[in-house]
């Protein structure tokens, strides 16, 4: 029981209130659960997922990052010191997946508790990680270097998309984060209050296209699906339910081609999107809700489909 109460008062400090009901359905196996699972869940999974496709995602899955860092052979002490030295200081010099920092960019600082940190590494260190379907034949592929798949020809419209959509994400998450760690979630409603649309807006001017994150249950307006908007996110809806694939959706007209993907949501995300009450806290609900007098975007689980990209570009 001790080890339970200790893990929701990490939980309660980092902003990450884990919803009642389920820390009741899982009471039993809490017990046995290290606290460094939940603690990696809310703070790395968001880039770092588990579940995310091989070129939809913003950072290698952690089951890459043990592999590479445990490649060396390290000690658990010496890998919770290697984890922790990346954390306080992601440059390049200390890299030890330079593949990985060229195909996504190198990891954003933000400023986690060094204790959150040991939890995650020790957890790492010591426990089989989830890894996602594709992850075995990649590894064995790439004889176990994290590397871009290289692509022949040219890439296709559904791929220069799919660039467009992860970068942004990408920028969001990193700003995101960082904010939360060095404000606080409920501070962190307002950094997504007046720059949300202005990072998106900025990586639009970038990749010369217009990329926009709707959603069918909007908290600002300005983000609300239009009709046809609205049956694409149905058909990913539709498509998760019977765990079909997701790809994305490509049109092509005479001079431009439009883009839709949808965005899932995760642990990390449900502190703002989540059940009030049990995920959202009073006061960044209050701050929800002073802000978005009409949102819509709550009552979300993991891993439902929060709204979409939807993107043009010229051919
Ligand atoms: C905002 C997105 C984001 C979050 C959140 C995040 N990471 Fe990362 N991380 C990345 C990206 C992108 C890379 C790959 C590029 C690189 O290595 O810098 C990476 C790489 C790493 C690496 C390998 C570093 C190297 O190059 O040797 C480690 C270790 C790591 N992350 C640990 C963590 C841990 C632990 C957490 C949670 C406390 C975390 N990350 C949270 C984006 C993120
Ligand atoms: C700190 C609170 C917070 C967290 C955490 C958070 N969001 Fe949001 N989210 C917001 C706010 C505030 C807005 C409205 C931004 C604006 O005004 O443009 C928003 C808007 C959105 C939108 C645009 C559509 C809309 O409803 O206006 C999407 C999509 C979205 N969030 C998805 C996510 C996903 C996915 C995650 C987790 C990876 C996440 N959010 C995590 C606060 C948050």
């Amino acid at each position: 029981m001790k080890k339970y109460v200790y893990l929701l008062a990490i939980l309660g400090l980092l902003g990450g209130c884990k919803n009642e009901e389920n820390n009741q359905r899982t009471t039993v196996s809490v017990e046995e659960e290290h606290p460094g699972k939940a603690l990696m869940e809310l703070n790395c999974n968001a880039c770092h997922s588990p579940t995310a496709g091989k070129n939809d995602r913003i950072a290698p899955p952690m089951i890459a990052v043990k592999r590479h860092y445990l490649e060396q052979g390290m000690s658990k002490d010496v890998f919770q010191a290697a984890i922790l030295k990346w954390i306080e200081n992601p440059i390049e010099e200390h890299t030890k997946m330079p593949g990985a920092i060229k195909k996504f960019g190198i990891m954003a600082k933000v400023d986690y508790p060094k204790k959150t940190i040991n939890q995650i590494a020790d957890y790492l260190y010591t426990n089989k990680i989830e890894k996602p379907d594709w992850f075995d034949e990649h590894y064995q592929k790439n004889k176990g270097k994290y590397e871009i798949a290289s692509e022949n020809g040219l890439p296709s419209y559904a791929e220069i998309g799919m660039k467009y959509a992860i970068s942004t994400k990408s920028q969001l998450g990193k700003n995101l984060m960082g904010a939360i760690q060095s404000r606080g979630t409920e501070e962190a409603v307002s950094f997504c209050n007046t720059r949300a649309i202005s990072i998106t807006d900025s990586m639009s001017v970038v990749n010369n296209a217009t990329i926009k994150r709707i959603s069918d249950k909007a908290r600002n307006p300005k983000n609300k699906a239009n009709v046809e908007e609205l049956r694409y996110i149905a058909s990913f809806k539709e498509l998760l339910a019977n765990e079909k694939e997701i790809k994305p959706i490509v049109e092509e007209g005479e001079e431009s081609v439009r883009f839709y993907f949808p965005i899932k949501t995760n642990a990390m995300c449900l502190q703002c999107h989540g059940k009030q009450g049990e995920d959202i806290r009073l006061s960044t609900y209050n701050r929800i809700k002073s802000l978005y007098p009409s949102d819509e975007a709550i009552g979300y689980e993991a891993n439902q489909i929060r709204g979409m990209w939807s993107i043009q570009f010229d051919k």
